[in-house]
């Protein structure tokens, strides 16, 4: 339940991250600097998306502004999960429409082999971004930074892209198991690394983005991947910093998700949170999960949508509102703007 005074020693939002109680939900958006916001456009037309990732004054102005429009409880630092490959050694980029193109994926075991291991330390830009941003909040936000999981960074890296099936990651995952797990070891140095620097620039939380491994059975996950992110989610709580593991299309997995002890459990909207976080034998926090179509929604319905979440977190510490997924191009910002005024005026008291 919701206590009246608050211990300020800890963001509202870091607090919900450790199920201790708050004065209110927080909520925050997966995905709240991106395309739909005209401010980010406007820097975007200068600016490619790799140079605002790469110039830590764009990216924490970028990051300033979409928290402060909306009036979330979190920042999560602008970059782009795939940064990290590009330390490793694959050359990599965006093309309008497309999505990411990753030049030459890796298709065999000499080229796993030689992905490098030793350069985590080139992405310092991020963590330059965040000591902006921490030094502008000064604690008045939580502040969130991210990598992604060895399963989702692995799909680009084998498919060469987004995917739908998941062709080639998964014949190396059957054929070739060995190799497999020494790139998911590879991937978990480089972003257990990667992440610990983000805190030490001032980050309060890490989220891990596990995307696409809603795409594995259950039987697969515990087999392929479980142990590597158990093994990650250790390491990163050596930082002192709660843990988000994120996926979509989870549902099925979650008691395995469970397993890796994260501190928090991010929910897609696909299960309802109740359900899911039952699943989760309440364990952990959970963060969702309202589908992001929801805010392209008449307000009467995506309100009424928002308050069913609440009503299924009832009050029970841990829950930080969001979206099951990211936020959509188009998507039009007062509603979001009125989402988070909702949810936290909803929930105060
Ligand atoms: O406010 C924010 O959260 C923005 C920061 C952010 C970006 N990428 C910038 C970005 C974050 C948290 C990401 C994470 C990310 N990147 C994920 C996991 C998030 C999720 O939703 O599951 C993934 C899978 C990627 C890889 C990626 N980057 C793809 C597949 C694409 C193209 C698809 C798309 O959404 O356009 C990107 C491009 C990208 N990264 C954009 C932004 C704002 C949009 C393109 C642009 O501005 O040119």
């Amino acid at each position: 339940m919701f206590q009246s005074t608050p211990d300020l020693s800890s963001h509202r939002f870091v607090r919900a991250c450790l199920r201790q109680p708050v004065d209110r939900t927080p909520v925050w958006f997966l995905r709240q600097a991106g395309r739909y916001m005209p401010e980010y456009m406007a820097v975007r037309r200068h600016h490619s998306l790799l140079e605002i990732c790469k110039r830590p004054d764009l990216a924490a102005e970028v990051t300033i502004t979409a928290a402060e429009k909306l009036a979330v409880d979190a920042a999560i630092i602008f970059a782009d999960l795939l940064l990290p490959l590009e330390c490793m050694g694959l050359d990599f980029e965006f093309q309008a429409g497309e999505g990411p193109v990753i030049h030459k994926p890796l298709r065999d075991a000499a080229a796993i082999d030689a992905l490098q291991t030793t350069r985590a330390g080139e992405l310092s830009y991020v963590g330059e971004a965040i000591q902006r941003v921490v030094a502008h909040f000064h604690g008045r936000l939580g502040m969130i930074g991210f990598c992604g999981a060895p399963f989702t960074l692995a799909s680009y890296m084998i498919e060469g892209g987004g995917s739908r099936h998941y062709l080639h990651a998964k014949k190396v995952m059957y054929n070739s198991p060995d190799v497999w797990d020494a790139l998911m070891q590879k991937l978990v140095d480089v972003t257990a690394e990667y992440s610990a620097a983000q805190v030490a620039a001032g980050a309060d939380v890490i989220q891990i983005f596990d995307s696409w491994v809603g795409c594995l059975s259950v039987e697969d996950y515990r087999r392929y991947v479980l142990p590597h992110v158990k093994i990650m989610v250790q390491r990163l709580q050596k930082t002192g910093a709660p843990i988000i593991y994120f996926g979509t299309d989870s549902a099925t997995l979650l008691p395995a998700m469970n397993e890796t002890n994260a501190e928090v459990i991010g929910l897609d909207w696909r299960i309802p949170l109740d359900k899911g976080w039952s699943d989760l034998n309440h364990r952990c926090a959970v963060q969702g999960n309202l589908d992001p179509v929801l805010l392209f929604a008449d307000w009467k319905e995506l309100k009424s949508r928002a308050e069913h979440i609440l009503q299924l977190a009832a009050g029970r510490p841990g829950h930080i509102f969001n979206l099951g997924h990211g936020i959509l191009p188009e998507t039009p910002v007062d509603n979001v703007k009125n989402l988070a005024r909702f949810v936290q005026e909803y929930s105060h008291g």
